[in-house]
C-alpha cells in the first residue's frame, strides 16, 4: 500500500495517518514530524528549517525532497509506506513520480482530506501535542483523558510553535494557493480520494477504511 494523505494544516493528517499505519503496519512518513525532529536535535538540516517553519513557510522543495528521497530508500519501506504533508507542491509530486520509478513502485491513493477554512483555524489553535509520542489532541474536540497529560505516556502536553494565530494564518494562506495545482495534478492522473474530514475522527477513519478495503478486493 503506498499511499500518500494531503489535505491543509489541521485537516487531520497526522491524526488519521496514526490509525491508518496501526492498521496497515506501513511506515509513517510525516516531513513536518522529520523536521521538528531535526530542530529537536540540533542537525544542519533543522537549522535550514527552522526559519521556514517558523514563519508559517513552506520548506524549499530541494531540501523537503531530499529527505523523503532517503527515507523511502530505507528497508522499512519496501512493503509501503503513507507520506504525510509531502508532496506539497507540484515540483515535489514530479519528483517523487521520479523517485517511484526508479524503485518501480506506483502509488495506490491520494487521499484528500477536506475540512473549511474557519474549522482548521479552530482545531490548529486549540491543539495540543505530546512531546514524547507525538499524538495530538485538542482542547475541546479531542481532549485528553487528565487535562494537559499525554493519554499514552504522561508526558506534559505543549502547543506547536507554529499553532500560534498570526502564524496559523499564514500557513493556511501558504498552503491554500499550492494546494489546487497539487490536486489537479492527482486527479488528472485518477489518485485522487476525496475524504470529508468535518466530522468525527472515527467517522473520518471508517471512510478511509472504505477506501482502503474496496482497493484489496
Ligand atoms: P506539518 O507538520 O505537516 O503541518 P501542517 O501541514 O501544517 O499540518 P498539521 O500537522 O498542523 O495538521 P494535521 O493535518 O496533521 O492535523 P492534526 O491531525 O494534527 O508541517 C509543518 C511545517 O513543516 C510546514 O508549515 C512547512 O514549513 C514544513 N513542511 C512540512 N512538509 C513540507 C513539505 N512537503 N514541503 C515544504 N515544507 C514542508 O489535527 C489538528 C488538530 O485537530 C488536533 O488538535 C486534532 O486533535 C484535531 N482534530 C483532528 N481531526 C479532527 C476531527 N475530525 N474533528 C475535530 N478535531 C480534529
Ligand atoms: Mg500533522
Ligand atoms: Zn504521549
Amino acid at each position: 500500500m503506498n499511499l500518500i494523505l494531503m489535505g491543509l494544516p489541521g485537516a487531520g493528517k497526522g491524526t488519521q495517518a496514526e490509525k491508518i499505519v496501526e492498521q496497515y503496519n506501513i511506515p509513517h512518513i510525516s516531513t513536518g514530524d522529520m523536521f521538528r525532529a531535526a530542530i529537536k536535535n540540533g542537525t544542519e538540516l533543522g537549522l535550514k528549517a527552522k526559519a521556514f517553519m517558523d514563519e508559517g513557510n513552506l520548506v524549499p522543495d530541494e531540501v523537503t525532497v531530499g529527505i523523503v528521497k532517503e527515507r523511502l530508500s530505507q528497508d522499512d519501506c519496501s512493503d509501503g509506506f503513507l507520506l504525510d504533508g509531502f508532496p506539497r507542491t507540484v515540483a515535489q509530486a514530479s519528483a517523487l513520480e521520479e523517485m517511484l520509478a526508479s524503485l518501480d513502485r506506483k502509488l495506490d491513493h491520494v487521499i484528500y482530506v477536506q475540512v473549511p477554512e474557519e474549522e482548521l483555524f479552530k482545531r490548529l489553535t486549540g491543539r495540543w501535542i505530546c512531546p514524547t509520542c507525538g499524538t495530538a489532541y485538542h482542547e475541546v474536540f479531542n481532549p485528553p483523558k487528565e487535562n494537559g497529560k499525554c493519554d499514552k505516556d504522561g508526558s506534559d502536553l505543549m502547543q506547536r510553535d507554529d499553532d500560534r494565530p498570526e502564524t496559523v494564518e499564514k500557513r493556511l494562506k501558504v498552503n491554500m494557493e499550492q494546494t489546487q495545482p497539487l490536486v489537479d495534478f492527482y486527479s488528472e492522473k485518477g489518485y485522487l480520494r476525496d475524504i470529508d474530514g468535518n466530522r468525527e475522527i472515527g467517522n473520518v477513519f471508517a471512510d478511509i477504511e472504505d477506501l482502503l478495503k474496496g482497493s484489496r478486493q
